[in-house]
């Protein structure tokens, strides 16, 4: 069994972002720039926007964090979009998700120029990436995919079960598996929570990939001896004694799972490092005009 060290790749990514935004500077080009909204004081995302930040001072890019109170209307907030959309001097920006219950996050989500849509949620980028033309993959499909392409793992002719049917990550990563080349040439199969007998499935699968956001969902019983496994769960639970009160809890129950596994990704320090990198290589995209020319 060996990990998939999600914070390794990461480093390594990170660094290769850096030396490229260096030789951009030293030929006196356009150094990129990331802009992040941030709408009320909802925990979870100020941490995130802060991660965010911190790693795109890491590779050397401009970034800044728009704040608003949660009181801002839709309108107001569609004219932020407006003035970034037309800023010539930034390359993408995302919107922190979840809005208040006032404001529609679709119609947000579409207000948003797809060049710039660095978190890839804009109905364009889903659909461009659908069809496999260039586009911004959103963050969470697209760490799965370094991390398998960076571990040179085999994806070809596998079968590959996806548990969760959501917009941002299965459905998204069932595509990308399914699509010609590497990382892809899977036969996938989607589960969800109207699927009957879902361990029938697992015990199929070459490539596990569970985002279910259920603790510890996937037990040792359920897995095929050698299967790669991906986690993407991330639920808080608590832990008394611990300095923080709580830890994170995957979707997998790793320690019975990981035993029977070839390459089985921790929680956290797996996918979850390589969503942040995700963002960076797509706002690099943005301001080297990769995807839309
Ligand atoms: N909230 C949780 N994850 C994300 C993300 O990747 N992008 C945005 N904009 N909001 C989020």
């Amino acid at each position: 069994m060996e990990l998939l060290d999600g914070k390794r790749i990461a480093d390594e990514i990170k660094a290769e972002i850096a030396a490229e935004v260096e030789a951009i500077k030293s030929k006196g080009g356009k150094i990129p720039h990331l802009v992040a909204i941030l709408i009320g004081h909802n925990g979870a995302s100020e941490t995130y926007v802060g991660h965010k930040e911190k790693a795109c001072a890491q590779v050397g890019f401009k970034s800044q964090v728009l704040r608003f109170e949660d009181t801002i209307t839709e309108a107001q907030l569609l004219n932020e979009i407006k003035k970034l959309n037309d800023d010539p001097d930034v390359d993408g920006f995302i919107v922190q998700m979840p809005l208040p219950k006032h404001i529609d996050e679709q119609k947000v989500i579409e207000a948003i120029d797809p060049k710039k849509d660095v978190d890839g949620f804009h109905p364009v980028n889903v659909g461009r990436m659908n069809i496999g033309l260039p586009a911004y993959v959103s963050a969470t499909p697209d760490g799965i995919v370094e991390l398998l392409r960076r571990y040179k793992i085999p994806t070809e002719g596998k079968h590959c079960v996806v548990l969760g049917r959501s917009n941002i990550v299965g459905r998204p990563i069932a595509n990308l598996l399914s699509q010609k080349g590497y990382p892809g040439d899977c036969t996938v199969t989607i589960c969800h929570s109207r699927t009957p007998n879902i361990k029938d499935h697992t015990l199929q699968a070459d490539i596990l990939i569970v985002a279910l956001g259920k603790a510890e969902f996937v037990t040792a019983d359920m897995v095929k001896p050698g299967a790669v496994v991906i986690d993407v769960g991330i639920t808080r639970v608590d832990a008394p004694g611990t300095k923080s009160g709580w830890r994170l809890l995957g979707d997998v129950k790793f320690d019975e799972v990981a035993p029977k596994c070839s390459y089985i990704t921790p929680v956290p320090g797996g996918v979850g490092p390589l969503t942040i990198v995700s963002l960076l290589k797509n706002t690099l995209k943005a301001a080297k005009k990769e995807v839309y020319g």
